[in-house]
């Protein structure tokens, strides 16, 4: 039976308002479809009560903190936006294993930056945009996601100090974007393009530092830019740990490479790769290639299984 996103709406705001009672509550707003809906669902469940605030980690698309708290107050929703840039690139310094790298996202962004915003401020709720893939994938243990805590075993609470609540954690994707849409948000928020948490991290392979971080936001804005016209599920720009020989100027330049990645999928649980433009391609690629130390541009031609979308 298909599903009624009003009632589901009415019900997840009244459930809302039924376990804050007259606590306060706080959320991170990323900008994602899935934090915006909560961010949403939230306000008009608590109003007041519901403190928002984008966390500026460092690792996030050009000009996006700016952009995402514009978009929020321009709809009457205040977000504070917060400054963490260096407390994340200190906790990833010197990490190159996948996993130590979303460890040290997550517990800086919980336990530190997150923790102390939440004692600061008193609340007992954290909102949290958790869908059912990122329980699924953690629990199947593909891959540890940003926001199941309590899936993993961990108890907020006790570690933490305040109670993580889920209102979208039965939905999939394009069950989120369906109820943004009865939220009345505008296709610049429910029709975005999946991020995920630990943000252009993930699309960093090896150390993330500030440098790399920057040629790996100016490859996503060429790719966002030029791929956005298309029906793509999702496209992202990765860089890689290696390096490769090219010539510049008659010079041997010992460059970055960078990985294209565009794919079509329904839920991101399986995706198969889109089948671009050859022009397409070669337009992406002669600009990345322009970025400052990039001198290789590579198309991923793998569907998910076996690879994941993310390449961390
Ligand atoms: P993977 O890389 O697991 O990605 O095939 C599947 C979908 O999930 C997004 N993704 C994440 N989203 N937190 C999120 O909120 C995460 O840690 C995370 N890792 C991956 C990814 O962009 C893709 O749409």
């Amino acid at each position: 039976m298909a599903m009624d996103y009003r009632e589901f709406v009415q019900t997840q705001i009244a459930e809302l308002k039924n376990t804050v009672g007259d606590a306060t509550a706080i959320n991170a707003l990323s900008g994602g479809v899935d934090s915006s809906v909560v961010t949403v669902l939230g306000h008009r469940a608590l109003g007041k009560r519901l403190r928002t605030v984008f966390v500026d980690n460092a690792l996030m698309r050009e000009g996006e903190p700016q952009r995402v708290v514009a978009t929020f107050t321009q709809m009457g929703i205040p977000v504070e936006l917060i400054d963490a840039r260096q407390e994340f690139l200190d906790a990833l310094a010197g990490l190159t294993d996948p996993e130590e790298k979303r460890q040290a996202i997550t517990e800086t962004f919980y336990a530190k930056v997150f923790g102390r915003l939440v004692r600061e401020s008193g609340a007992k709720f954290l909102l949290h945009g958790t869908i059912l893939t990122d329980i699924d994938e953690t629990v199947a243990g593909i891959k540890r996601q940003h926001n199941i805590l309590s899936q993993l075993g961990i108890d907020p609470e006790k570690e933490y100090g305040y109670q993580v609540l889920e209102p979208l954690k039965t939905l999939r994707k394009d069950g989120v974007r369906a109820v943004a849409k009865v939220l009345g948000l505008g296709p610049e928020l429910s029709e975005r393009i999946p991020f995920p948490g630990p943000a252009l991290a993930a699309r960093i392979v090896g150390e993330v530092t500030a440098e790399r971080l920057e040629t790996v936001r100016a490859a996503t804005a060429i790719v966002e830019e030029e791929l956005a016209d298309g029906k793509a599920f999702q496209y992202l720009a990765v860089l890689l740990n290696d390096r490769a020989t090219g010539i510049r100027d008659n010079q041997r330049e010992f460059g970055q490479i960078v990985v294209v990645r565009c794919i079509d999928s329904l839920d991101a649980r399986t995706a198969t790769v889109t089948r671009l433009e050859w022009d397409k391609l070669e337009r992406v690629c002669e600009r990345i290639v322009q970025i400052k130390g990039v001198n290789r541009c590579l198309y991923d031609l793998t569907p998910k299984p076996p690879a994941t979308v993310e390449y961390i």
